[in-house]
């Protein structure tokens, strides 16, 4: 099975969290399109969804599911999103499609936050994978020159800018053993608006796509 048919497997598989009458947490990325087009097919059965991005806000519209600003929302039963890294622990780290900010808020928000990834993102420690941190533009080189004191390596993502009006510097050879002192301690620098790790806040129910089939760690 190629990556994106275990994407769209894992995709299929995250429908059946989703509860009638409810609005639905939506996630970015490549995973996520195949999520949203799974929820194209129970879209009478729901009320619509709260989106982390533009690019999913764009395709839940297209597919003629209403979309509603947070702001307007008190709860949300589940938020559905992928993951560039994931571990057993269920930490994260997410925002290679930039949507980072966005993601943390409305997982925050949600009740239970369903992972859904292929096998290739399952990892024993996080950081292989480049950490995507968002920063307020003026504070691009006060914010990297601060991270190599943290011992990495940040790289400036030429050409991109978050929804947010903001960019990112992708901090290579980081090895996070402890996720949830990092994620505090980087989002504590002033400039940054938050890091691609999701550990305070991480995933609750984890469907990984493998050769075998999905399978559930929850
Ligand atoms: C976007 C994200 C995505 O969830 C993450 O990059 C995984 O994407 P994909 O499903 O395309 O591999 O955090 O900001």
């Amino acid at each position: 099975m190629d990556q994106n048919a275990k994407k769209k497997a894992v995709a299929e598989a995250a429908v059946k969290y989703i509860k009638a009458d409810t609005i639905v947490g939506v996630g970015t990325g490549s995973t996520v399109n195949f999520f949203i087009d799974a929820l194209a097919e129970i879209k009478h059965t729901i009320v619509g969804a709260v989106s982390s991005s533009d690019a999913s806000t764009e395709r839940l519209k297209a597919h003629g599911i209403e979309v509603f600003s947070l702001n307007e929302v008190d709860a949300l039963d589940v938020y559905v999103d992928g993951a560039d890294e994931i571990t057993e622990h269920k930490h994260m780290i997410k925002g290679g499609g930039a949507a980072l900010t966005r993601e943390k808020i409305v997982a925050a928000v949600a009740k239970t936050f369903v992972c859904i990834v292929d096998d290739s993102k399952q990892v024993p420690v996080l950081g292989n994978f480049p950490l995507p941190v968002e920063v307020i533009p003026m504070a691009r080189s006060y914010v990297a020159r601060e991270l190599v004191k943290l011992g990495g390596d940040p790289v400036y993502r030429e050409g991109v800018i978050t929804d947010n009006g903001n960019v990112i510097l992708d901090v290579h050879n980081l090895s996070i053993v402890n996720p949830r002192e990092l994620e505090t301690t980087i989002n504590g620098l002033v400039g940054v608006v938050t890091n691609g790790i999701f550990a305070n806040r991480g995933a609750d129910v984890v469907l990984v796509a493998t050769e075998n089939g999905v399978l559930t760690l929850d």
